[in-house]
C-alpha cells in the first residue's frame, strides 16, 4: 500500500491505463478487460486489475490536473513496478481539421508548468511519447475507421484559463488539442525508464464551442481504448 494507492503487492499490472476519471477506469475495466478487480479506491480512486487477451492490465484514474497525475503516476511507477503507462482521455480539439469524436495521439506534450518543471530551471523540457507506443498506437488506429491525429498537445493546470492570447499562439503553433496530465506523465515516465503514450478523444472544441453530449461520451471512447491496448502488446 502506499499513500494514495491501497492496492497489495501484486495487484497492480505492469501495463497501466489511466483515465482522469475514476468512474471512466470502472467502465473501460468492465468493458474491455477479463475477470476485471477492484484493487483501488483510496479517495474514491478507483483502480481495477484485470486481463486483456491474456496479459495482466491495470486502469487506475489519475484524477485531473499534472499535480493529481503525478501523485499516482509516481507511486504506480516507483512503489509496485508499473513500466508502460498510457493515459486515456479527452481533450478539447484546436486545429480547424480535429474534429468531436476524432482521436489524437500525442506525440509531444507542451506545457507552461508542471510538477517537474522545477527541477529543469531554465531548460525548456520537450516531454515526448515513447517511440514504440507511439508507432504501434499510430497503426492500431490505421486498422479502424475513426479518424487519429498524431503530433503536438498542450498540457495545461488551468482548465477556465484567462491568460490573453495563450490559446491563440497554441493554434498558431499547430497544437491539436489541449488536455491537463500528458506533459508530467511523459516526463515521469522518461525518468523512471518507463514508456508513455496519451491516446485522447476529442470531446469539446475550442475555435466551434461544440462538446460532445455526455451520453454519446461512452461510445466514441472505446476505440481510444481498444487503440491503447493494443499499442501496449504490439
Ligand atoms: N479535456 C477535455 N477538454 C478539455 C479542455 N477544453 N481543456 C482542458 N482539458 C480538457
Amino acid at each position: 500500500m502506499t499513500i494514495h494507492i491501497g492496492a497489495a503487492p501484486g495487484d497492480i499490472a505492469e501495463t497501466v491505463l489511466m483515465p482522469g476519471d475514476p468512474y471512466r477506469a470502472k467502465w473501460a475495466a468492465e468493458t474491455f478487460l477479463q475477470d476485471a478487480r477492484l484493487v483501488n479506491e483510496v479517495r474514491g480512486m478507483l483502480g481495477f486489475t484485470g486481463t486483456w487477451n491474456g496479459h495482466p492490465v491495470t486502469i487506475q484514474g489519475s484524477g485531473m490536473g499534472m499535480p493529481s497525475l503525478s501523485i499516482y503516476a509516481n507511486e504506480l511507477i516507483r512503489d509496485y513496478g508499473a513500466r508502460t503507462l498510457i493515459r486515456i482521455g479527452s481533450c478539447g480539439g484546436m486545429q480547424e481539421h480535429v474534429a468531436l469524436r476524432d482521436v489524437v495521439l500525442a506525440m509531444t506534450a507542451t506545457t507552461v508548468n508542471s510538477p517537474s518543471s522545477g527541477i529543469f530551471r531554465d531548460l525548456n523540457f520537450a516531454p515526448c511519447a515513447d517511440w514504440g507506443l507511439l508507432r504501434a498506437a499510430a497503426d492500431a488506429a490505421g486498422r479502424r475507421t475513426v479518424p487519429t491525429h498524431v503530433g503536438n498537445i498542450y498540457s495545461s493546470d488551468v482548465f477556465y484559463d484567462e491568460r490573453p492570447d495563450l490559446n491563440e499562439q497554441m493554434v498558431r503553433h499547430g497544437i491539436l488539442g489541449v488536455e491537463m496530465e500528458a506533459a508530467e506523465l511523459y516526463t515521469l515516465a522518461v525518468r523512471h525508464n518507463c514508456r508513455a503514450l496519451a491516446v485522447l478523444t476529442v470531446s469539446d472544441h475550442l475555435l466551434t464551442g461544440a462538446a460532445l453530449p455526455s451520453d454519446q461520451r461512452e461510445r466514441s471512447f472505446g476505440d481510444m481504448v481498444e487503440i491503447a491496448l493494443e499499442a501496449a502488446f504490439t
